[in-house]
């Protein structure tokens, strides 16, 4: 089973920023503490992060025209792009919101996700394991519609 886990703008540097959010894993250990849980649960992850909206919109559109199912964490984009929310909804796999922290617990700007509504689910809160929860949940859902 192929995943498309994309990772937004300035997760790449987790090494930087604050780790009582964030926590302590640097980007490439995320990389590999993800890529391992992916294994665990049969899956072959392709995992790549971009700051760039457009970047992002096209490995989106790639999701779409393979039927690759995708976990995405959209980052700052979460809150505000509606292109990436209109590139997501061309995905007719099932595509899972993640996020590291719970957006919900901290500023205004971050309660809105316009990626959500074209969301299977969204899974917040529980750092690196969002991405195993994700993980988990995907498998169920292939599972339970092959
Ligand atoms: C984030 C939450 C977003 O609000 C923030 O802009 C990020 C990371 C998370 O994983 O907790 O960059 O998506």
């Amino acid at each position: 089973m192929k995943v498309s886990i994309i990772n937004g703008p300035n997760l790449s540097r987790l090494d930087i920023r604050d780790s009582s959010i964030y926590g302590d894993l640097d980007y490439a250990e995320l990389v590999s503490f993800v890529q391992a849980a992916a294994t665990t649960h049969g899956f072959a992850a392709h995992i790549r992060q971009s700051d760039s909206e457009s970047e992002i919109i096209s490995w989106l559109h790639e999701a779409a025209d393979e039927s690759v199912p995708v976990i995405i964490n959209p980052a700052a984009f979460t809150h505000y792009s509606y292109a990436i929310r209109d590139a997501a909804e061309l995905v007719k796999a099932p595509l899972i919101e993640v996020h590291l922290s719970n957006p919900l617990s901290r500023e205004e700007f971050r309660h809105t996700s316009v990626i959500s509504g074209v969301a299977n689910g969204t899974i917040a809160g529980f750092g690196p394991n969002s991405y195993v929860l994700a993980l988990i949940a995907l498998k169920a859902l292939i599972e339970s519609t092959t």
